[in-house]
Order: C-alpha cells, then structure tokens, then sequence
C-alpha cells in the first residue's frame, strides 16, 4: 500500500474538492433565487374551511390559507359574506384590505380590487378569484 501521495495526484485530488465545494456554494446560493422565482406551490390543504362568523366583522376582512394559499373572507354589508383569493393576478402578492377605502391594496404594483375582487385600477389583468362560501348556522364553509 503506498503511503506516498505524488503531487499531480494531490492537485487533482484539490480540485476535486475545490469543485465540488464550488458546487455546493452555487447550489446553496441559487436556492433562494429559485423559491423566489418558482410559482406558489398549487396547494395541498384541506378541502373545506370553516371558520366562525363571528370572526368576520361587518366592512372587515379575515385572512385564512386555503388549500395553501391566502385567501380572505369578508362581510361587505351585513350578512353577505364573499370569500375571495388574496393572490393578486398580476405576479401573485398577497393583497391588503383597506378598511377606510373598502377595497384591496395590492403592495407590490398598487393593483386595487373591489370588495367582490373586480380589478379596479393597476396592472392586475384579471379579478381575485373567487372562492365558494356557505353560511352554515354561526360557521361560514369555504371550499
Ligand atoms: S403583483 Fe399585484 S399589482 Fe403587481
């Protein structure tokens, strides 16, 4: 069994390990990038989310997840409840409820969206989509 490493074999054997450290690095580099760039995942969820009514108070808005994405509830008058994706259609920021102005504020291009989700103003090119919600006794099922 030699003991004795020659040089050009102790070379290649660094930039073996040179190269795949540098690897590494990139990978480890790249991966934020990629979970930036990569669309929301399509969401895996349960099916049916029941939250109380009592949460969602008259003129305000209750975000929840659906099926893994933002999602939000809202009473625009009284007993009317509309459930809507919080997802903006434009390059998918979650939206903000603007209690003062009674619509959504998208932070990221100023797109605004109406209380039923219908585009408003900016660059969003289609509305919010909209979620299926009951009114089952003092629980409201969306899904
Ligand atoms: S992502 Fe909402 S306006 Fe651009």
């Amino acid at each position: 069994m030699p003991t004795h490493v020659s040089p050009p074999q102790r070379r290649k054997f660094l930039f073996t390990m040179l190269g795949g450290l540098g690897v590494l690095i990139g990978a480890a580099s790249a991966w934020p990038i990629f979970r930036f760039l990569s669309p929301v995942a399509s969401g895996s969820g349960n099916d049916q989310v029941v939250v109380p009514r009592s949460e969602v108070a008259a003129g305000k808005a209750h975000f929840f997840d659906y099926r893994g994405k933002p999602a939000v509830l809202l009473q625009p008058t009284p007993g009317n409840f509309v459930a809507l994706s919080a997802v903006c259609t434009h390059l998918g920021c979650v939206v903000a409820w603007q209690d003062q102005a009674g619509e959504f504020l998208c932070p990221c291009h100023g797109g605004r969206f109406s209380a039923d989700g219908q585009v408003l103003g900016g660059p969003p090119p289609k509305p919010l989509e909209t979620l299926v919600v009951e009114l089952d006794g003092d629980q409201l099922k969306v899904g």
